[in-house]
């Protein structure tokens, strides 16, 4: 059976109330702890200065035109990845899965770095940030012995931060999209901003802090040939605006028909990378003042891990005058940026489930939900916490999400050769007009240099593993984990579709067609 043309693909799909509101979530989803705890350290460790032309050139040739292609494919086919995929065509189910996949894998450790800056605003607010052993606590006993073994020792420190959070996320997720996830973001974001601008305003204004921006953005040109650089600017842009694990197909899937999706990309995109930007400026002033108190240079200080913003930061924060309201305006914003993102990556599962299944929101928040905080509680707060987290983090980031992103554009362009249609879609409704620039970014430039950067990544990671850990970690909660989110993908691809959401498939390609 056909339906008309002009027929919406999902009748009764839950829409945002006004295009603001989606603009509002999907930069509360693209400014998360990617830019405060992450964009720091990668920037830091990935050539300093000599980072933002990588970083560029990934938001201008991939970033922002992926935004674009995924708004376009979940406007269209209004569908969480595998429908919206499914309806482009049938054989691409698999790769909306893998994108559910990235999600899950990612909830699961993104919600124990906001139990960690739960945490660290407590002793904040009690002004008991200066024992080291607290930092240790909160961070599940890191050592660097602990890095290279794996122990499960657990560390009730971060659990309970941890459910606390996986409580609230369950909670927002559970009232719907424009109730929960529209409402939250409507308060969170422009509450962050402010907050964040009071953070780094003070940091500005530490003795030391022009040392510690000079540190970060003196460039190291060198770094501009080693092509990890540009894979880990590639991958930041990724994580950072939320494009490659499926949340703008779904949050565009809720979108009313007439809206402006190139204009609301643009604002999403760049004031991302405002706040990323700003991030690094507040992160290195700091940490130029605590290389000025301790009388060393900024990179003695500066912790080239994952550690920079709950090491460093702790330090910074019980030395210097009004430390504590500092740190729990800092540890507050990584809450509000986290808690906004968390609910996009894990909205993805639950939009997936829900129109695989048919289960009504409130069940399937609770199933999708359930299940992550399992897995989250059982793998991090214990002594190796820390390593399993910083090792799933890598690969899912420039292997999982780059691979996906690379596999969806080479589908989408030269398999089923959907490009034009996406882009006449774009232009339908859009006040930012795509031609052939859009189309040559997305179809050709990114996918030779995600191609190129892929396989790179993937023979030195072989050759020489991922930083000091040992091969069973990488073997298990690296590869094994990725290449499996790829198997489990295919497979539920094979799987039946509840029988009313099959009905809207099997009569959807006229549909998708028309725009
Ligand atoms: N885009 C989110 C972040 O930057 C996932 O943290």
């Amino acid at each position: 059976m056909t339906q008309p043309a002009d027929a919406d693909p999902s009748p009764g799909r839950e829409v945002w109330s006004r295009r603001s509101v989606f603009i509002l979530a999907a930069i509360g989803s693209a400014v998360g702890l990617g830019n405060i705890w992450r964009f720091p350290y990668v920037a830091y460790s990935n050539g300093g200065g000599a980072f933002m032309i990588p970083y560029l050139v990934a938001l201008l040739t991939a970033g922002i035109p992926l935004l674009f292609l995924y708004y376009s494919i979940g406007h269209r086919f209004k569908g969480s990845p595998p429908l919206a995929f499914r309806r482009m065509s049938k054989r691409a189910e698999g790769l909306g899965w893998w994108q559910v996949g990235i999600c899950f894998i990612i909830a699961v450790y993104y919600a124990v770095i906001i139990a960690w800056a739960a945490r660290f605003a407590i002793f904040s607010a009690k002004g008991d940030l200066s024992s080291p052993e607290k930092a240790g606590d909160a961070f599940g006993n890191l050592t660097k012995s602990d890095q290279t073994s794996l122990g499960f020792d657990y560390v009730a420190g971060v659990a309970w931060p941890l459910l606390i959070t996986w409580v609230v996320v369950i909670a927002i997720l559970a009232f719907g999209v424009q109730k929960g996830i529209g409402a939250t973001a409507q308060f969170f974001v422009p509450v962050l901003v402010v907050l964040f601008i009071a953070v780094v305003i003070r940091a500005l204004l530490l003795d030391g802090a022009g040392e510690g921006l000079n540190s970060l953005f003196t460039p190291d040109w060198g770094a501009l040939t080693d092509s990890s650089v540009w894979i880990a600017a590639y991958g930041q842009i990724f994580f950072s605006l939320s494009v490659g694990f499926g949340i703008m197909i779904t949050y565009s899937s809720y979108l009313k028909r007439k809206t402006n999706l190139t204009g609301a990309g643009l604002v999403v995109g760049f004031s991302n990378s405002a706040f990323e930007i700003l991030a690094g400026i507040g992160v290195f002033a700091a940490l130029g003042y605590m290389a000025a108190v301790q009388g060393v240079p900024v990179v003695d200080v500066a912790d080239s891990g994952i550690g920079l913003a709950f090491v460093a930061f702790p330090t910074i924060i019980s030395t210097m005058w009004g430390g504590s309201v500092f740190g729990l305006l800092f540890f507050i914003s990584l809450i509000f940026a986290g808690i906004t993102s968390l609910v996009s990556i894990i909205e993805v599962i639950i939009s997936a489930v829900r129109d695989k299944t048919g289960m009504r929101r409130v069940p399937a928040t609770i199933l999708v939900g359930a299940a992550a905080t399992i897995v989250s509680m059982v793998f991090f707060p214990t002594r190796s916490g820390v390593s399993v987290l910083d090792t799933v983090d890598h690969f899912a980031n420039e292997f999982g999400i780059v691979g996906a992103a690379l596999t969806s554009v080479v589908v989408v362009t030269w398999l089923l050769r959907k490009l034009p249609q996406q882009r006449d879609h774009l232009n339908g409704v859009s006040s930012f007009k795509l031609g052939w620039i859009w189309m040559a970014c997305v179809g050709v430039i990114t996918p030779i240099v995600l191609a190129y950067m892929l396989i790179d990544q993937i023979i030195d990671t072989v050759q020489n593993g991922y930083g000091d850990y040992g091969g069973g970690l990488v073997a298990g909660f690296g590869w094994a984990l990725q290449i499996a989110l790829i198997v489990i993908a295919v497979a539920v691809g094979f799987t039946r579709w509840h029988k009313s959401a099959d009905q809207v498939i099997e009569s959807d390609d006229a549909v998708a067609v028309r725009s």
